[in-house]
């Protein structure tokens, strides 16, 4: 390097240093401790990193049916594509009404239409939370709710599941934790990400009633509820009218297997929608995947043949996977499974890499709070799909 370039190093190296400390003095303050939280399905990245065409990759990393969205929604966007030139309904009034018909017991008061059910998340965070408050939130389960409530400001307390009891969130501990904590809020997903554990409807509601007692609120997030064996013995969606601490999340591109497209909802009591609805933005939602997550909705054939791939998807790979030596596999009741690799000679994110090379994304789980470097997770994809699965870990492990 010769000296004048040396020079405008330092140069450009000095203007950023000042640019960041303006931008602390101007910023809020929460934002500057933030990280954006790591996700499964980064397959754009790796396949680049490997150079390979990454439709070429199969995703076990995020936990979407590998059927993809039912022919009759990419029919659908194909004929609505002259709605370009319009903005959307902003507030997504004829999927509201299919999904409260999907639902049962609620009408299109109680509904929000999100960006991805991420959105919600977000939503639900920023008017519920300020400084300080206090938010329960099982570890591991999904980021987002930490990165979320951390903007504001609020304060994660973790509380630690047990590898032990295959990491179950426990009815006693939520209640115990609850009452000493006394938080504002907190975050129940199930089935829980990434342990694959599900709570049931009836415990589910105690825990409610035992927050409506003490004015705390109870974000359920039912993001893959549609994948477990008998989903009314799980969800409490139909229940949010009884309850006004009770707020349910559900993403359509899991099941529906839309991603892309970024389509989710939430359900709670008409007061607390209509204080989301004056503050989510216009527009949010666009105008392919309104038309897609109506035709989605209404397509029970495509949902069928997806629970079935899922149910017989699961009990291969678990019973291919119990058949390692050299794996643990904690018992899924949704459509992913999680696996100790502990007595496998190398780490989750070694095993990720060697299996990115033929072509397989796994989820490394390390970036999970409450999970060490050994835990993976896989979706269950189709048969074909699976059994590459195993192929390719019989010669890895
Ligand atoms: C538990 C859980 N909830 C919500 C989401 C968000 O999904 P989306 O924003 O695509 O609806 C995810 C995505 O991975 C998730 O795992």
């Amino acid at each position: 390097m010769t000296m004048y370039q040396k020079q405008q190093q330092e140069k450009k190296e000095k203007e950023r240093t000042a640019l960041l400390s303006l931008l602390e003095e101007m910023l809020d303050p929460n934002v500057f401790g933030m990280r954006p939280c790591v996700h499964g399905g980064d397959v754009q990245r790796t396949a680049a990193e490997l150079g390979i065409p990454w439709r070429e990759m199969i995703d076990f990393s995020a936990s979407v049916n590998s059927l993809g969205p039912s022919p009759k929604v990419l029919k659908a966007i194909c004929d609505n594509l002259w709605q370009i030139p319009f903005y959307p309904d902003p507030c997504s009034e004829l999927l509201k009404e299919s999904i409260s018909k999907h639902i049962g017991g609620i009408d299109e008061g109680n509904v929000i239409v999100g960006n991805g059910s991420t959105e919600l998340i977000w939503l639900f965070s920023d008017i519920l939370l300020s400084d300080s408050d206090k938010v329960i939130i099982p570890a591991p389960t999904y980021g987002e709710y930490e990165t979320a409530i951390s903007k504001k400001g609020a304060k994660p307390i973790f509380l630690n599941l047990d590898q032990e009891k295959e990491f179950r969130i426990v009815y006693e501990d939520v209640i115990d934790r609850i009452s000493y904590e006394k938080p504002k809020m907190v975050f129940i997903c199930n089935p829980n990400n990434p342990p694959s554990k599900v709570i049931g409807r009836e415990e589910m509601l105690s825990i409610v009633e035992e927050c409506a007692r003490k004015n705390v609120f109870v974000f359920v997030d039912e993001a893959y509820v549609d994948f477990v064996d008998k989903p009314w013995e799980v969800t409490v969606a139909p229940e949010v009218n009884d309850y006004w601490n009770l707020f349910v999340l559900h993403s359509m591109t899991k099941i529906y297997g839309m991603p892309g497209l970024r389509v989710g909802y939430g359900i709670s009591n008409h007061e607390f929608i209509n204080v989301l609805e004056r503050v989510k933005q216009p527009w949010n939602v666009n105008c392919l995947a309104q038309v897609a997550a109506i035709e989605g909705l209404k397509d029970e054939d495509h949902l069928r043949k997806t629970r079935k791939i899922i149910t017989s998807g699961r009990k291969y790979l678990a019973e291919k996977i119990e058949s390692f030596k050299s794996l643990h596999l904690y018992k899924p009741e949704a459509n992913f499974l999680l696996i100790n690799i502990n007595k496998v000679e190398m780490t989750a994110a070694q095993l990720k890499g060697k299996l990115a090379r033929k072509r397989i994304l796994i989820r490394d789980c390390s970036s999970f709070r409450n999970m060490d470097r050994y835990h993976v997770r896989v979706s269950v994809r189709t048969p074909e799909q699976n059994q590459r699965l195993i192929e390719a870990l019989k010669i890895t492990v």
